[in-house]
């Protein structure tokens, strides 16, 4: 069977600021999720949080982009926001940014990542015996945080031993994507090891660049990213992007162990704090809220089997929550409070172009209006806009006086 695997994500509304959404709304989730397993919409699903975002995680057999189930997804979405604005919680609705949109959901504000892929999961499938794949979620985190880890996943044998083995050895084609480009999606296809420079001169800019799917050469679909940037969508800031991934592991893929190692740098993205600080990403369980210094970004991983129906195993894992991932989770406490202790400065905060809310914007441009030309030499002179009319006027400068 052809399998679809949806990962649909949106922050409608958390307590007590931005750390978390409230047991009702992830209720009404899960309750909407069994009813459409009920009526056949869905195989399976799953409810997860990650600081204040809800993840739905869904199987289902009707395609990538189907409009019934990404409706579903926006209708959870709004009865969770409807439960957030009656109970008073803050960012009620946030992520939703269009008011009815017609199908397909992505480019409204939530974030999408899904595959599909042939689905026959039996002991003399050489490629695919068993079908496993790992969610993450991160909160407080720009478009591209997940630039590095997956590159090293699935593109270095310093972290993915498995690369050195034949099933492995031809590499993985990455599909990246612009995020700056908003009329449609830009692509580029590059593929480890042979465009392994190229690959890295486009993803250290985690704000532009984001690895948007990772596919095996033959083309069977590895990974998907939500890569898209909330604010080009918007126009405006509204919330942190806080993507998503969706990555099949183990076999023909990257093992767990692989996938996870790069996340022990406790890496810097960009989000934190009003969306406009640099901060080290803390791997944690699944439901914890942002509650750490300058909104330390967090991480969420779990892992799901799927059955020869297409249904999750009873149980999932939830990866960052062992004592294994407690020296990463002090590592990045350290990592932030070190840049933390520069405050404002240079690379502590995203430049100009990237920072998030509109007032640090308004703050600089209103300050930049104020700024005056010096002209030196003979007849030196200076010029300033006038504070009533806007338009340069002459002044004669303190030194020629
Ligand atoms: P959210 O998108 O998670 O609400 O993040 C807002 C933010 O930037 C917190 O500082
Ligand atoms: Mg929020
Ligand atoms: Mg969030």
């Amino acid at each position: 069977m052809q399998l679809t695997l949806s990962v649909l994500k949106a922050d409608v509304g958390s307590i007590g600021g931005h750390t978390r959404p409230s047991a009702a709304m992830v209720e009404s989730a899960r309750q909407r999720i069994r009813e459409a397993i009920d009526h056949g919409l869905i195989i399976d699903g799953f409810v997860g949080t990650t600081g204040d975002d809800i993840a739905l995680i869904l199987s289902h057999g009707r395609g990538s982009g189907n409009s019934e189930v990404h409706q579903f997804a926006w209708h959870a979405f709004l009865a969770a926001t409807d439960i957030a604005a009656h109970a008073g919680l803050y960012g009620a609705g946030q992520d939703l940014l269009v008011d009815a949109p017609s199908g397909n959901i992505r480019g409204a504000g939530p974030a999408v990542a899904e595959m599909t892929f042939e689905h026959h999961p039996v002991n003399d499938n050489r490629n695919r015996p068993a079908e496993s794949f790992m969610v993450f979620a991160a909160d407080k985190c720009g478009p591209g945080a997940y630039n590095l880890p997956l590159f090293l996943g699935f593109a270095d044998p310093m972290y993915c031993a498995g690369l050195m083995l034949p099933k492995m050895a031809d590499g993985f084609t990455f599909r990246i994507i612009d995020m700056d480009h908003t009329d449609g999606d830009s692509v580029l296809e590059l593929s480890a090891p042979e465009d392994y420079y190229h690959l890295t001169a486009l993803l250290r800019d985690n704000e532009r660049f984001g690895i948007e799917r990772i596919m095996r050469r033959d083309g069977e679909p590895a990974a998907a990213v939500s890569a898209q940037r909330l604010h080009n969508i918007a126009g405006t800031y509204t919330g942190k992007d806080d993507p998503v991934a969706l990555v099949r592991n183990q076999g023909i893929f990257p093992a767990p162990e692989e996938l996870l190692s790069p996340f022990a740098k406790a890496h810097y993205v960009g989000g934190g704090a009003r969306g406009s600080h640099v901060m080290p990403m803390m791997p944690v369980a699944l439901h914890t809220p942002v509650t750490g210094m300058y909104c330390i970004p967090v991480i969420s991983c779990i892992g799901f089997s799927v059955d020869v129906e297409g249904r999750f195993a009873s149980d999932h894992v939830d990866f960052f929550d062992n004592p294994a991932w407690d020296e990463v989770r002090r590592k990045a406490m350290e990592r932030a409070m070190i840049i933390r202790d520069q405050g404002w400065s240079g690379a502590a905060m995203l430049p100009y172009a990237e920072i998030e809310y509109g007032g640090f914007r308004d703050t600089i441009t209103g300050l930049v209006k104020r700024f005056e030309t010096h002209k030196d030499g003979n007849g030196a002179r200076r010029t300033r806009r006038s504070k009533r009319n806007g338009s340069p006027r002459k002044m004669v400068s303190a030194r020629s006086r």
